[in-house]
């Protein structure tokens, strides 16, 4: 922990002490570290070095606009996934010709703002996907830049609800048939190949499974550049895993390292995904403890998070450290941290170490990455605020949410007829 640290016996984000965030914006709330983000994103970037190609930033890790635009300002390319993060990266002032869509679900009108936008590729899954995307281009008069998702069938050993790139996912074309949908789309004057990627998985936490992965990609980029169809990039998806709890990824720098090597004279631009490595460790999410409540089983700590605000826990079973914002040195015993929500799997963590009072503030660590993203009103819990912190500063970057917002555009009812 370097950019959230304790100092005069309290845990700060940067220069601002979470005790003055949680009195000015409350508790929950998500807090971010800048410094964090911008140096994450250039490790990528400066592992890439003079290799041409472009860090994507995956959005659905974070996408708050004040995370994409302060992402934006160091020229960050973006992965995205929906039109509704096309829209918040051009609202961050993301370049759109550095955006690349992926996703198994594209619809028609997605396909036609992100054309009329330029951006740099569309990941495509399918040979249905293709056709309606050059249906979309041929409409528009207009040439779609493609890349084929593949899947390379690779066991990236993570956990099952993450792991993309096997046979029997839903994601990308099998490799073995991936030559004939190229053949295929190198011949319609409205689809522009340009490239291939894959994604097999996240939280990946050693480089042999990409390095797998990209084996079976440069066997078929090469088996296409025998029917003469040339890629120009090759995209190997998300980034690294990070440290949640004792797990050892490796510098960013050795997975880049290995892959350019890899690649030999092969003239292809590489495009790189990662959300969590660059997100994770940038942000916690700041709680409060409301009531202890002791059983015979367990010691419940009730906290103003639940699993509306983090819900890795409820749905991986994810290990997130919590921590106290002010240690107070006394005697500890074991607690499960738990939400307001009306669900037994509702916890943030369990069988945690803690010395608790009530109405103490605690830190869940590792929250940066698909912590705010997956919230939801579940209960109809207003979403917490997020704050990002520049130095000694704290900016309010989404308003925690209010009654109003939690029924915007919902109606009564009129009276039964
Ligand atoms: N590219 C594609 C096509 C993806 O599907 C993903 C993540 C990424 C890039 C970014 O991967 P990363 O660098 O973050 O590993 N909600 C889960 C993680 C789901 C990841 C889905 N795809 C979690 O909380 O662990």
């Amino acid at each position: 922990m370097t950019d959230f640290h304790y100092r005069d016996g309290a845990l700060w984000a940067e220069d601002v002490s979470l005790t003055e965030i949680a009195e000015q914006f409350g508790t929950p709330t998500y807090v971010y570290s800048r410094a964090h983000f911008e140096r994450q994103y250039r490790d990528y970037a400066d592992a890439l070095g003079d290799h041409p190609g472009l860090v994507c930033y995956a959005v659905k890790a974070n996408s708050n606009l004040g995370i994409l635009s302060l992402l934006a300002q160091l020229g960050a390319g973006f992965d995205i996934v929906s039109g509704g993060e096309l829209e918040r990266v051009l609202l961050a002032g993301g370049d759109p010709s550095r955006v690349v869509f992926s996703g198994v679900g594209k619809t028609a009108e997605e396909m036609r703002r992100a054309l009329e936008v330029g951006v740099h590729c569309f990941n495509v899954e399918s040979d249905a996907e293709l056709e309606r995307l050059e249906a979309v281009a041929a409409d528009m008069g207009v040439s779609a830049p493609v890349s084929l998702r593949v899947n390379p069938d690779v066991d990236a050993k993570t956990h099952p609800y993450i792991s993309t790139g096997l046979k029997e996912n839903k994601f990308g074309i099998a490799i073995d048939t991936a030559i004939d949908t190229y053949r295929w789309a190198a011949k319609s004057d409205h689809l522009n190949v340009v490239g291939v990627d894959c994604h097999i998985g996240s939280q990946l936490t050693e480089v042999s499974p990409f390095l797998d992965a990209l084996e079976r990609l440069l066997l078929l980029i090469d088996e296409l550049a025998a029917e003469g169809i040339h890629l120009k990039h090759l995209d190997l998806g998300g980034g690294l895993g990070v440290r949640y709890r004792g797990e050892e990824p490796p510098p960013v720098s050795d997975y880049i390292g290995a892959v350019k090597e890899r690649l030999g004279d092969r003239k292809l631009e590489l495009v790189l995904e990662p959300g969590r490595s660059i997100a994770a460790n940038g942000g916690l999410l700041l709680t409060q403890v409301e009531f202890l409540k002791r059983t015979e089983e367990h010691n419940f700590a009730i906290v103003d998070a639940a699993m509306n605000d983090n819900l890795r826990p409820a749905l991986y079973q994810a290990w997130q450290d919590i921590v106290p914002v002010h240690p107070n040195g006394k005697e500890t015993e074991l607690w499960d941290i738990v939400g307001p929500v009306c669900e037994t799997g509702d916890f943030l963590g369990k069988r945690r170490e803690l010395s608790l009072e009530p109405g103490q503030l605690l830190a869940m660590l590792s929250a940066g990455a698909y912590g705010f993203t997956m919230s939801s009103n579940y209960n109809s819990r207003p979403r917490a605020a997020e704050v990002l912190v520049d130095g000694d500063r704290p900016y309010l970057i989404r308003a925690r949410e209010s009654m109003a917002d939690l029924v915007r555009g919902e109606s009564k009812a009129p009276e039964k007829h």
